[in-house]
């Protein structure tokens, strides 16, 4: 285990999988512990936390488990103090927690619209709204919130919801990061280009008839051949998280191999 979170305690939102393997979240709470963070994984899925949680103690790491729905502001409060009741202090909040739904204006119904932005960017501004006092108290914290080039830049599918979410975890981050500068504490985010993970295999393959297709579609995307993976997103979480990153803030770090040199912002 190395040390470049040694002793620090990290809320991770979404710390489990939406399906067997490695989802950034899952693999963001076990980089964090193997760089010997205390992990507070949390998840609407029990099981999916439980998992994430029985693969870091395995390998000697700290964490515990906490099912909430990070969408609701009663949740979002009471995860919170449970955290700083088991470990007494935050230092790292990465909300990793969002969710995907194809679609245009004209397919997306309004109560889907409200629930994708609940979930992708409201549960941000909770997590944030109740952590941010105890960062405060201590004069430091690190921020990270997932965010995705599809903020930027068409994926080659309409998803109006997802794209309008990044877009406000982007601006989002930078405001927070300007308020919170002088405070001792950062907020960054992470614009994770094409990746395989179980979020991809489920809710995206709904855009399409072939999941290989689609999988062989975005490995050829992809300017290195390949999509990125879980590990991607989680080693740029590390550095963002730990004192590497002291100096950097309100930024939005693009992980996508060189997928966005090629592509026009907004084209479709
Ligand atoms: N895979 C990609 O290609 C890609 C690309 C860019 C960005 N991202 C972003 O990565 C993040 C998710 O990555 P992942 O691989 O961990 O996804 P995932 O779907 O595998 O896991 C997310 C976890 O979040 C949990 N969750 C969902 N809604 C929740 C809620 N309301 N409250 C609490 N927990 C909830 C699920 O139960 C699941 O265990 C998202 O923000 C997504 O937009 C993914």
């Amino acid at each position: 285990m190395a040390d470049r979170l040694q002793d620090k305690v990290a809320i991770v939102t979404g710390a489990g999988s939406s399906g067997p393997g490695w989802g950034n979240g899952k693999a963001t709470a076990a980089a964090f512990a193997r760089e010997g963070a205390k992990i507070f994984a949390v998840d609407l899925n029990a099981d999916a936390a439980a998992e994430t949680k029985q693969i870091i103690e395995g390998e000697g790491g700290v964490c515990e488990t906490f099912t909430a729905d990070v969408s609701s502001d009663g949740a979002v409060q009471d995860l919170v103090a449970a955290c700083i009741d088991v470990f007494g202090r935050i230092d790292v909040l990465h909300n990793n927690v969002g969710i995907v739904e194809p679609g245009g204006p004209e397919e997306i119904g309004e109560n889907a619209w409200d629930n994708l932005i609940d979930i992708n960017v409201k549960s941000m501004y909770l997590t944030c709204r109740h952590v941010l006092p105890h960062m405060v108290e201590r004069g430091a914290g690190a921020i990270v919130n997932v965010s995705s080039i599809a903020s930027f830049y068409s994926l080659g599918y309409a998803c109006v919801s997802y794209s309008a979410s990044k877009g406000a975890i982007n601006a989002m981050t930078r405001n927070i990061a300007t308020q919170y500068a002088s405070k001792g504490i950062r907020c960054n985010a992470i614009l994770p280009g094409l990746m395989d993970t179980p979020l991809i295999r489920g809710a995206v393959a709904d855009a399409y008839d072939d999941i290989d297709a689609m999988l062989k579609k975005r490995d050829a995307q992809c300017p290195m051949g390949f999509m990125g993976n879980a590990w991607d997103t989680a080693n740029t979480a590390v550095f963002l998280a730990s004192e590497e990153a002291r100096y950097i803030t309100g930024i939005e770090l693009v992980v996508d191999g060189g997928l966005t040199l090629t592509m026009s912002p907004m084209a479709g």
